[in-house]
């Protein structure tokens, strides 16, 4: 068996050791004769393995008592929806900050259920920087304000917070949860889709501070609304058991590497290195302001656009896979979260050298 450098943006390349111990664990977990997802949810033994993983989410991210942990399904896009179906009451209005094509998914879908103010945008750029907050023209009724910390296909970052002076801040972190430390008490709701930092696709982990539930709309189906979801332990309905149990495997995985602090002085030791190769060798480019270069997605182009095809056939034979940019931006884009070794990195720039030296 050999394992590639998988560079997908998602679903991801997840750590070997953990889908070691899934294997081992497949067809009985720890003398239960039976695998974890053919376990009732119901049962002491995956409410451990439930109760584990989201003690150890809580430990990896500092994730305080004031805050509910949900283990929600249909991925983030439902989070879309789900937010401001629960937070936007019935005449509300909700600030957005639009930096790219998940932005822009998450403020369509907002539309629909009430008024939505884009208070800033990089569009005019190409989404290629974020707008200083000093021009972000929000408003003081709004019911949250919503940014998205890590633009997956554009390769866009955030490097600070905003402020949302008291408004609470809701964060699609689907790309960047984990990868690096961040205050948890600065938020109101954090959602992520499990498929880069934390598990198979599907499972969409909500952090959301309490007061915020039990705010949803009538009309709120009862599967999007968070304080049902929290009052059930995220067991309202069945659960997806299997990519929970795997999160928590990532979980524990990731506590093994020495948590998010750690974890993070890698991710920019790995971004750096490959920036630094991009912004060095004239046949590559990265056209993100340097400051917002995002750690996880590093969109790239060939001097000629011709030679992509070329680049990939010559990639993939060396096991360096999924390199191809986003369907609607093309170019290439190496997804590099935190299961990715720094090993991949480094085979990834020999390629490109070699590449460059030959074609360019
Ligand atoms: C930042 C961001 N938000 C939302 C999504 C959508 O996630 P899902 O496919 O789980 O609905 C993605 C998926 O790649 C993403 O990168």
């Amino acid at each position: 068996m050999s394992r590639a450098y998988n560079f997908c943006a998602g679903p991801a390349t997840l750590p070997e050791s953990v889908l070691r111990q899934a294997r081992d664990e497949m067809l009985d977990w720890r003398g239960t004769g039976m695998s974890v997802m053919e376990m009732s949810h119901r049962s002491d033994e995956f409410v451990q393995i439930a109760e584990t993983a989201e003690k150890d989410l809580r430990e990896l991210a500092g994730v305080s008592d004031d805050y509910a942990v949900l283990f929600m399904q249909g991925g983030a896009s439902s989070q879309f929806s789900t937010i401001p179906l629960n937070l936007l009451g019935e005449n509300g209005s909700a600030d957005y900050v639009n930096t790219g094509i998940w932005s822009k998914k998450a403020i369509a879908e907002a539309s629909r259920y009430g008024k939505v103010n884009v208070v800033a945008s990089s569009e005019d750029s190409g989404f290629t920087t974020v707008p200083d907050q000093s021009s972000w023209q929000t408003t003081a009724d709004a019911a949250y304000l919503h940014y998205t910390p890590n633009e997956t296909i554009g390769g866009l970052e955030f490097d600070f917070v905003p402020d949302s002076a008291g408004t609470p801040l809701v964060a699609d972190m689907s790309s960047s949860m984990l990868s690096r430390p961040v205050d948890v008490s600065r938020f109101g709701v954090i959602y992520a889709g499990a498929q880069k930092n934390i598990g198979p696709s599907g499972l969409v982990v909500v952090i959301i501070r309490k007061d915020l539930l039990g705010k949803a709309r009538r009309e709120t189906p009862t599967m999007m609304n968070y304080q049902v979801i929290a009052d059930n332990g995220s067991m309202y309905n069945t659960p997806a058991t299997y990519s929970w149990y795997l999160a928590g495997l990532v979980f524990k995985w990731l506590k093994e590497q020495g948590g998010v602090k750690a974890m993070g002085e890698v991710n920019l030791r790995k971004a750096r290195k490959l920036y630094d190769f991009i912004d060095t060798n004239e046949f590559y480019a990265n056209p993100i302001d340097p400051r917002f270069r995002s750690w996880m997605n590093v969109p790239f182009t060939l001097a000629d656009d011709a030679l992509n095809g070329e680049f990939l056939k010559g990639a993939n034979a060396r096991g360096l896979l999924n390199l191809a940019g986003h369907r609607s931006v093309g170019g290439m884009r190496a997804s590099i979260y935190n299961a990715m070794p720094e090993s991949g990195v480094d085979a990834l720039i020999d390629y490109m050298t070699e590449f460059a030296k030959e074609r360019g």
